[in-house]
Order: structure tokens, then sequence, then C-alpha cells
């Protein structure tokens, strides 16, 4: 099973993954946690050069093309063989993220990011996707209050936070199945019993 977390800046998806995995291990699964962009030694250089400050710079299509080349590289090298030993992979974003981002916040032709995404995956699709969902304010905010990296994606305006966040809420309406929507600004405890349940219910479900 492939799960993937999306959701705006702050948002949990990071500081959730680990004990997700703690607990899945515990109940005898085999998972492998990864994140976006990233996950191989090429992915996390692009990762660097895509949150680098300095590059301030950078095109919305450098930067949707750079995402996608990191992409290819950790679906072919990580996700793929991983999958197909049977292990649960767990990623920290995917390509909805793209769609998110590069897409909606940039505000880039949808059907041509789509194209691009379907070119560096293979076509890969999450079988769980679930959306950490917040105001992008009170996001940004517990970045900037508990000092956590703050990088070139973070620095681009609240407008275009707002529009990630409701293109993720398209992307959950146009795929219901695939997606869960988990409140973020409930406290830390009960979204991590959410996600929990969430996962373990689909797991189960899909035995
Ligand atoms: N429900 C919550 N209530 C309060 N603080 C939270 C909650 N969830 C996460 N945080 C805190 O918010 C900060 C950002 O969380 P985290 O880094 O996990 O978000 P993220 O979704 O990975 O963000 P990014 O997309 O920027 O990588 C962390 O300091 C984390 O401890
Ligand atoms: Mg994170």
């Amino acid at each position: 099973m492939f799960i993937t977390l999306e959701g705006p800046e702050g948002s949990g998806k990071t500081s959730h993954i680990p004990y997700l995995v703690e607990y899945l291990r515990e109940k005898g699964y085999t998972v492998f946690p990864t994140r976006e962009p990233g996950g191989t030694s090429i992915s996390e250089q692009i990762r660097d050069v895509l949150h680098d400050l300095k590059n301030a710079e950078m095109l919305p299509r450098t930067e949707t093309l750079l995402y996608q080349a990191a992409r290819a590289q950790i679906v072919e090298q990580v996700i793929k063989p991983r999958l197909a030993a049977g292990e649960i992979v767990i990623s920290d974003r995917y390509y909805d993220s793209t769609i998110a981002y590069q897409g909606y916040g940039h505000q880039q032709d949808l059907e041509q990011v789509r194209g691009l995404v379907c070119y560096a995956t293979g076509g890969l699709t999450p079988d769980l996707t679930v959306l950490l969902d917040l105001d992008v304010e009170v996001g940004l905010r517990r970045k900037t209050q508990n000092e956590v990296e703050w990088n070139r994606m973070d620095a681009y305006t609240v407008e275009f936070h707002r529009r990630v966040r409701a293109g993720y809420l398209e992307m959950v309406k146009a795929e219901p199945r695939r997606w869960v929507v988990v409140n973020s600004e409930q406290k830390w405890d009960d979204v991590q019993a959410e996600l929990k349940k969430v996962i373990l219910d689909r797991l189960v479900k899909s035995q």
C-alpha cells in the first residue's frame, strides 16, 4: 500500500509520520517512510536547490520541472521496489503537492502540470492520500513560532498558500475515494489518533 500525506505548510505531515511508522510497525507491518522532494541522493540534492531561499529568481516552470526530476528518481529507485516487495510506503508529500503548489499556487495550466506529473511517476498513484487541512495562516504561524525550517516555498505569499489549500480541497472533491481529510487545527494528539485510525482502517479493509 502506498500512502501519502499532503497539506499546506505547517499542517503536521513531517511531525506525525515517525509516530505513524512506529505504530504500524508495532502492528506487524513493514513500513518505509520517505519524503518529497528527496528520499534519494539525487533527489535530496534537487531538494536543496528547490528550498534554498537564495534561489528567489526561480521561475514556476523551472520549479515544476525540478520537482518532477526529483520525483522520477525516487519513484523508480525507492517507491516502486519497496511496494513490489510488499512494504507499506508512507510519503511526506507526493505528486498532489505539485498539482496544489505548482498548479493551483502558481496558476499554471493544470492539464500541462498533470502531464508532467504523469511522465515523472509513470502513473504511480497512491492508494490513500490524507489531507491534513488547516487555515494556512495557522500553519505558517506554527512554523515561525516553533522555528522549524523556513524554505523558499514557505516564503510565498499568503494568497499563494490560500490557492494551494483551495486546490487541495478541489482535488479531494474530484477523487473522494482516494482522499481522507483530517482537520489539523485540532490538538496534535487528536490529529495523531485520527491519522492512526484512518490508516489502520484502510489497511484492514485492503487485506
Ligand atoms: N496539531 C498541532 N497543533 C500544534 N502544533 C502543531 C500541530 N501539528 C504540528 N504542529 C507543529 O507545527 C510545526 C510544523 O509541523 P510540521 O513540520 O510537521 O508540518 P509540515 O506539514 O511538515 O510542514 P511543511 O509542509 O512546511 O513541511 C511543528 O513545530 C509541529 O510540532
Ligand atoms: Mg514537513
